[in-house]
């Protein structure tokens, strides 16, 4: 079955929470992280699930009065992937982000990470600049933009 992208709501917590445990390992976001994130902070967070999963997701942060979005997290389940769901997730937080009048969208990603960065590019991102040291194991980040 097709997973099914729709806004996250406080029940998906536990999947969410398993979901950045399969796909992360030391990037992964914590427990309390994770709760700011969805229950605190100006996020939009959307999910795509199976009728039993979440298998994957996509965190996008905001600002007060600032009309520039950031992409905070995505991750799509291994087994779910080169299936189209990132590039579905994105489209779809792109759209909301259009219609609430955000400009433009950043978002950071790993030099060595050419799955993530293809899909970037292939929805329309450039690089902007590379961050140094910009990960826990010193790995460099291209920072990446689109306006909209
Ligand atoms: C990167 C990631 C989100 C892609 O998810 P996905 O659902 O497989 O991506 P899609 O199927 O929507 O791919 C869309 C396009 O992106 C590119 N792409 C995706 N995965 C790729 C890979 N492994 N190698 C090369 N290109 C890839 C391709 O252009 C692809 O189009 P195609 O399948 O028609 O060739 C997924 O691999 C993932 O969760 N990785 C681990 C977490 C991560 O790195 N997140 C990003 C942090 S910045």
């Amino acid at each position: 079955m097709k997973p099914h992208i729709r806004p996250a709501g406080k029940e998906d917590f536990d999947d969410l929470m398993e979901l950045e445990n399969i796909c992360f390992k030391e990037e992964k976001f914590h427990k309390k992280q994770l709760e700011y994130l969805l229950f605190k902070a100006r996020s939009i967070v959307f999910v795509a699930s199976t009728e039993n999963n979440i298998v994957a997701s996509i965190i996008v942060l905001t600002r007060k009065n600032i009309s520039h979005a950031r992409i905070y997290s995505l991750n799509v389940h291994p087994d779910y992937r080169r299936q189209g769901i990132a590039g579905l997730l994105m489209d779809t937080a792109e759209q909301s982000l259009k219609e609430r009048g955000f400009k433009k969208i950043s978002l950071e990603v790993g030099v060595n990470n050419k799955a993530a960065q293809s899909l970037y590019i292939s929805k329309g991102f450039s690089t902007d600049k590379i961050m140094k040291k910009y990960y826990k194991n010193g790995d460099d980040a291209l920072h990446l933009i689109k306006e909209l």
